[in-house]
């Protein structure tokens, strides 16, 4: 996969290579360069290939890049960050990281080309083909009380709101399906998988804060309600300036969060709410029950008013329930 990676720094820029000329900058043979292209093609790259000019990417690609994504973030983000690491593929971004972390600084963020086993929550898993969207995962450590963990994945989705508003402004139809899913017109646009470890007596929590961002129209593999930045505003933008927006949120908010709790982002929360005054379905693994969904409660928890009473609900996957079907 080395080579295939070569091969795809080089032809990045749209422009056409010779077989020979790739051969020579990647110091192998023609026959591993061909490999490395059909490779990238079963990777869902398409690349053309004519004779007498060498090989292109049919669209020219913006690789995932430290320096672009450092020089698009602000100065208090990028110095609060102990490393930016760029990988070409890995299983999961969260999973890259847990198994580093004895050895990483907390504020260390890792972006990746593509995953091969990307998870999602509840044990689900996450689509992220080579290239075509983001996903990051950012190792902190907070001031954190159990309890408000739950208030801190939303204050996640929040901030990727901000900043994808930032970039490419606000669409109706598009916000925040608890607990932090972004979604556009019925369908997913980002998931986050937020882990926390047991911290010690007194000690700060480590977490893994993982976001996956639909940032380019894929077809996935099996039938799924997803969309992508790039359906919703009609253009491909720059996946190394959008995970710089994210994390200069981030670092801001988590720290606020750590300071003043969940109340400094609560009409944020409500402005981007998509379920708030909607009829939900709410699954919990066999179990399905439904109601009118009346915000969060101060734990984080969905409201859910239900014939006579109102529950929280602390997990479980909410969706709109389609009009025809409530009673
Ligand atoms: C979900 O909606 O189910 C959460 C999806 C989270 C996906 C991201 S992509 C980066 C990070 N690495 C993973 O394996 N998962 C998260």
């Amino acid at each position: 996969m080395q080579v295939a990676y070569q091969v795809l720094r080089l032809i990045a820029g749209g422009e056409f290579h010779s077989g020979q000329a790739l051969a020579k900058l990647c110091n192998v043979s023609r026959a591993r360069i061909w490999q490395a292209i059909e490779l990238l093609r079963e990777y869902g790259l398409e690349i053309h290939a004519v004779s007498g000019k060498g090989y292109s990417l049919l669209n020219a690609i913006e690789l995932l890049d430290k320096e672009l994504i450092l020089a698009n973030m602000n100065q208090t983000c990028a110095t609060r960050l102990s490393q930016v690491q760029v990988l070409n593929q890995t299983d999961s971004t969260n999973d890259f990281i847990k198994r580093g972390m004895n050895y990483m600084q907390p504020n260390h963020l890792v972006v990746a080309e593509g995953q091969v086993k990307g998870r999602g929550r509840m044990g689900r898993g996450w689509y992220s083909p080579l290239t075509k969207n983001i996903a990051m995962s950012f190792y902190t450590q907070l001031k954190v009380a159990p309890k408000d963990l739950p208030k801190l994945s939303l204050v996640v989705g929040i901030c990727v709101m901000k900043a994808l508003e930032s970039l490419v402004g606000p669409f109706p139809g598009c916000g925040i399906k608890w607990p932090n899913d972004i979604w556009y017109n019925d369908a997913k646009l980002c998931g986050i998988l937020t882990e926390s470890m047991q911290a010690k007596e007194g000690a700060l929590t480590p977490l893994i804060i993982g976001i996956g961002i639909n940032t380019h129209k894929i077809d996935l593999p099996i039938e799924a309600k997803v969309t992508s930045i790039e359906e919703m505003t009609g253009r491909l933008i720059s996946r190394n300036q959008l995970i710089a927006r994210v994390m200069d949120e981030l670092v801001v908010e988590l720290k606020r969060f750590e300071q003043v709790g969940f109340a400094a982002m609560a009409q944020l929360w409500q402005h981007y709410d998509l379920l708030r005054g909607q009829q939900v379905v709410i699954t919990e693994g066999e179990h399905q029950s439904h109601g009118l969904c009346e915000g969060i409660n101060d734990l984080g928890a969905l409201m859910v008013k239900q014939e006579n009473s109102t529950k929280a609900y602390f997990n479980g996957e909410v969706q709109v329930r389609p009009y025809a079907v409530v009673s």
